[in-house]
């Protein structure tokens, strides 16, 4: 039925792992001013502040505690038995895609595993928290790596690669995102545009809800598995499974 899908997650899908979302009650923006954590100048202005903020992500993820769930899950045998093109864009900078298993994905704002020297770009694998010690390889001097992280601001990674995939997708997926955060909140309309069946699993009718043609509304948990089901028995998706 389908030939080419991208699927694109965001914080609602790592929720039920136990990570906080951003916009949710209780979520991370309630709590820390975006333009202090977030941001080149937050980071210019207090870097030891920014750092904290991200290894506070970093140790929850790390802590042992924190593990893929259901709808990471699905999403591998999706990748493992659907037999046309996948592309699994992911907003969250968790490793929880990965360590499901999945491979066909792309961080398209970074990745909390890693530090980035700002001047040559290169990335470093990070096998603690953050501190000022952790300096590249490749410039001298060693340059103080950054969080390999996409903040307002700047661009995010890997957009010819997505943009060629959502040009020729046929399907296109998004779970667990707000919609309102660009470019990600307008991959929809590229979708739409080119033809794509366009479907939103969210608990609530996100921002961009409207630009969808089917909703499938609850947890990522128990919809995605029942949306990957539908997908791989060759069925056209409906929006009667939430
Ligand atoms: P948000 O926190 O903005 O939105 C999370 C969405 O997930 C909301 O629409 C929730 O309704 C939904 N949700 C929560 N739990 C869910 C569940 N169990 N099943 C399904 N849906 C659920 O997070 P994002 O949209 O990912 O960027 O945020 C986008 C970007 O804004 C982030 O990547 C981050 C943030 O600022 C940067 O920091 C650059």
């Amino acid at each position: 039925m389908y030939r080419q899908i991208v699927i694109l997650t965001g914080a609602g899908i790592s929720a039920e792992s136990g990570l906080r979302t951003f916009r949710d009650q209780d979520g991370l923006w309630e709590e820390h001013k975006i333009e202090d954590v977030a941001t080149p100048e937050g980071y210019a202005r207090d870097p030891e502040l920014v750092d904290r903020f991200y290894n506070t992500r970093w140790s929850q993820l790390h802590g042992g505690d924190v593990e893929p769930n259901q709808g990471h899950n699905a999403l591998v045998r999706l990748e493992r038995e659907f037999d046309g093109e996948l592309l699994i864009v992911t907003q969250n900078i968790d490793d929880l895609h990965e360590r499901a298993g999945s491979h066909r994905l792309l961080h398209m704002h970074g990745e909390l595993s890693k530090g980035r020297c700002p001047r040559s770009r290169q990335t470093f694998l990070l096998k603690d928290p953050f501190g000022p010690e952790h300096t590249c390889t490749c410039c001298i001097p060693a340059q103080r790596l950054r969080p390999h992280v996409v903040w307002f601001g700047e661009m995010p990674i890997g957009l010819d690669r997505i943009q060629h995939a959502l040009d020729t997708c046929d399907l296109f997926i998004a779970i667990g995102t707000s919609g309102t955060v660009y470019p990600a909140a307008g991959f929809v309309d590229t979708a739409n545009h080119h033809g794509a069946q366009t479907v939103e699993v969210n608990l609530v009718e996100a921002d961009r809800h409207s630009q969808f043609q089917y909703h499938l509304q609850g947890k990522a948990s128990d919809i995605v598995p029942r949306l990957v089901d539908q997908i791989l028995s060759g069925n056209v998706i409906k929006d009667n499974i939430g």
